[in-house]
């Protein structure tokens, strides 16, 4: 209550002080241009006293890919920032000197601990962002990359072959190229170039199978960020592939469910003791593809006839698992196909719809359930759907029923209007012709 008149009192007040400025003519009109903040107007100044910029920007010496917007650009650290020298003077040997605590342009390898300088100090990062880590550099330098890179492999990706030297953005930014959108690609001019990856004993489709997978589809074309791009998988700087007891917890990330049931089967287990990976098995890693029923059973398409015969443990439960699933899929089909009739004749019924969506509810468990790969524990799930959809059926069929018993009474009350009609035509021409 008291919270209420609160916030009431706080909306009056700031219609109030909004309508006066308006009154008083002080609020900013569309048409007029906006004034630029005290952030862009202090930034301008910036740049216009920093020599460094000013000197190559006039003399069209800016690197390659240089991008004003660039994160450090934007805080003011400028040239000077990564290169060192001093950016007050305007002469080119006094600026660029050695005394003047200019770097250089750093090798491939002496990049990390170039922007390490800054990005591994927590005291320096917190007077600008707090909110970013510092441990960048650490975690690369435990990946194959940074291990590479110091054993002096050049072809091997450091901070700038993902982030840019001079076009640096934060992932947030859709210009930035490690936004989610853009990772692939920037993970691919490297791995799907056939002539970098030349002397690397690996694959070169990582994109190619990544793009035609859900995952792939998902995120590039229905632009869906809750899909993994490449370094949901394999991290961001600590990018390794993920190793054989690894690769399930990372589709668990996203996939709880699947990997609660997986994880606690007797198949969890024995996968492990064979250095099986878990997932990756059934499912593929950058491939991955929309499932189906025919997965699980003892067909041509089963996954599960990749490890198990006819007649062992796992094919009986494989076969059983799908003759459930076939079953509620098989109702609940039909019961779709009553709903679309009572429907096509007008008659929505609110309580099918709800009905055959919890039905479609116990199909979705049950396929997830088929990771327990056992039929005790599908089978209530799918019973529990195949009793929904029959009830959907009886509640159709009785709609459909109903409906056409109404349409002949209809058709009886018509048939009588029309002889009454009839009748009193005959019976008013026989009183005139009278
Ligand atoms: C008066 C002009 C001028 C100023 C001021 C200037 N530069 Fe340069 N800079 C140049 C020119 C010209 C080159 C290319 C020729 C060379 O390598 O000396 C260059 C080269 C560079 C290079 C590449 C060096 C290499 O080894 O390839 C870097 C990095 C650089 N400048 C950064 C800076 C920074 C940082 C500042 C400010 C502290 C700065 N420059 C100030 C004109 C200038
Ligand atoms: C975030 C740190 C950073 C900032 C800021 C930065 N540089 Fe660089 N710069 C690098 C790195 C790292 C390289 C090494 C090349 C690479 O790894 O791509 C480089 C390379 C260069 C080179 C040589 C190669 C090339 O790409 O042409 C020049 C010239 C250069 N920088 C000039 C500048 C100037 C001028 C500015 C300011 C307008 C600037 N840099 C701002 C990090 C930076
Ligand atoms: C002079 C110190 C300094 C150096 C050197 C430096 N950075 Fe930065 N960097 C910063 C600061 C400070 C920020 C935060 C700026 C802000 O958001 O206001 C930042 C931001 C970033 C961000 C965006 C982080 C986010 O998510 O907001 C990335 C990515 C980045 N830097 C990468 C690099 C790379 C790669 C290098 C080396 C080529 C490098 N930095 C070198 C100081 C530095
Ligand atoms: C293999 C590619 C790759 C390499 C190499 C790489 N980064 Fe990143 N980095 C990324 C990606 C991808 C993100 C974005 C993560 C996200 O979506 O939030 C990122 C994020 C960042 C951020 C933002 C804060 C954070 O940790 O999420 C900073 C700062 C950064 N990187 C600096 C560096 C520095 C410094 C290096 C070199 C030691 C480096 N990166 C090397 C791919 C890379
Ligand atoms: C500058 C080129 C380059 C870029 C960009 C790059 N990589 Fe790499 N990457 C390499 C090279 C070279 C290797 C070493 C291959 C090897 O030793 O098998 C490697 C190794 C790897 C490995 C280990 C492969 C193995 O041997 O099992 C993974 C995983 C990986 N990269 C993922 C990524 C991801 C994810 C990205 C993007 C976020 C990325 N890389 C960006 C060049 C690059
Ligand atoms: C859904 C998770 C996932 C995504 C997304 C993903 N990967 Fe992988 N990646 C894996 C798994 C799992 C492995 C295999 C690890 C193993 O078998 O040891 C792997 C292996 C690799 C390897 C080692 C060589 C190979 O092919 O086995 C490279 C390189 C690699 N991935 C790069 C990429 C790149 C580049 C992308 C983005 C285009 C990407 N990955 C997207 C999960 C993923
Ligand atoms: C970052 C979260 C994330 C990670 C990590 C992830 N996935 Fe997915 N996955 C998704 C999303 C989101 C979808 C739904 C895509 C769609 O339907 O458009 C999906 C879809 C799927 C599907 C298809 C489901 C269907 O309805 O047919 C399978 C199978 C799958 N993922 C398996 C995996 C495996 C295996 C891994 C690990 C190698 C993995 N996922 C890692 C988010 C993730
Ligand atoms: C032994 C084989 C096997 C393993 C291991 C396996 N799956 Fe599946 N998965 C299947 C089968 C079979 C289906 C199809 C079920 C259906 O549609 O009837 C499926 C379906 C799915 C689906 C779509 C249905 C749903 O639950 O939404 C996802 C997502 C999925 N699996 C993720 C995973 C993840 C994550 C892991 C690892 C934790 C995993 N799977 C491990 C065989 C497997
Ligand atoms: C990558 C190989 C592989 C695939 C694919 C696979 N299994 Fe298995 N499964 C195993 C191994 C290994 C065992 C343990 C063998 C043993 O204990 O005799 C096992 C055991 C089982 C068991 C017996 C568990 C127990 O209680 O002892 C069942 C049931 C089972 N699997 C069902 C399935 C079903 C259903 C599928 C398909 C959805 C499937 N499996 C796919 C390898 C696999």
């Amino acid at each position: 209550m008291k919270a209420l008149r609160i916030s009431t009192m706080i909306t009056l007040a700031l219609a109030l002080v909004s309508g006066a400025a308006l009154a008083d003519g002080t609020s900013v009109s569309a048409n007029e241009e906006v004034a630029p903040s005290d952030a862009e107007v202090a930034r301008r100044a910036f740049l216009e006293n920093d020599q460094c910029y000013q000197c190559h920007l006039e003399d069209e010496n800016l690197p390659e890919h240089f991008f004003i917007d660039d994160i450090h650009m934007q805080a003011n650290l400028s040239c000077a920032g990564c290169h060192g020298g001093d950016p007050a003077s305007d002469d080119d040997e006094e600026s660029m000197s050695e005394e003047a605590g200019f770097l250089g342009v750093p090798s491939r390898s002496e990049v990390p601990e170039f922007c390490g300088r800054c990005h591994s100090d927590i005291e320096f990062m917190r007077r600008y962002q707090p909110r970013i880590p510092t441990d960048q550099v650490n975690r690369y330098s435990t990946s194959l990359h940074g291990q590479l890179l110091s054993s002096g492999d050049d072809n091997v990706a450091n901070c700038t072959s993902c982030h840019t030297a001079h076009g640096v953005l934060p992932a947030s930014d859709a210009r930035s190229s490690v936004h989610p959108l853009n990772v692939p690609s920037t993970c691919n001019s490297c791995h799907g170039d056939t002539d970098h990856m030349a002397g690397y004993d690996i694959p070169t489709d990582q994109y190619e199978q990544y793009a035609k997978s859900v995952h792939g589809v998902a995120l590039l074309e229905k632009e869906d960020t809750g899909a993994p791009a490449c370094n949901d998988c394999h991290g961001n700087h600590g990018a390794l592939p993920p190793g054989i007891s690894s690769v399930t917890q990372v589709c668990g990330h996203c996939h709880v469910n699947n990997l609660q049931f997986f994880e606690a089967t007797p198949m969890a287990r024995a996968f492990e003791d064979s250095e099986l990976h878990g997932c990756e098995e059934c499912h593929g890693n950058h491939g991955v593809a929309r499932t189906s029923d025919e997965m699980v059973g003892t067909g041509d398409a089963s996954v599960c006839m990749d490890c198990h015969d006819d007649g062992d443990d796992g094919s009986d439960a494989a076969g059983r698992i799908r003759a459930q699933l076939d079953s509620l899929t098989e109702v609940y089909g039909i019961a779709l196909e009553r709903q679309e009739e009572v429907n096509t004749k007008g008659m929505d019924d609110v309580d099918i719809g709800f009905i055959l969506q919890e039905a479609h509810q116990s199909l979705i468990q049950a396929r997830t359930l088929v990771h327990t790969f056992d039929p005790e524990r599908v089978g209530p799930r799918t019973r529990e759907g195949v009793e929904k959809s029959k009830s959907a059926i009886e509640i159709a069929e009785s709609t459909i029923q109903e409906y056409s018993f109404r349409r002949r009474g209809f058709g009886m009350g018509t048939l009588f209007i029309t002889i009454l009609v009839i009748a009193l035509f005959f019976r008013i021409r026989q009183m005139e012709s009278s």
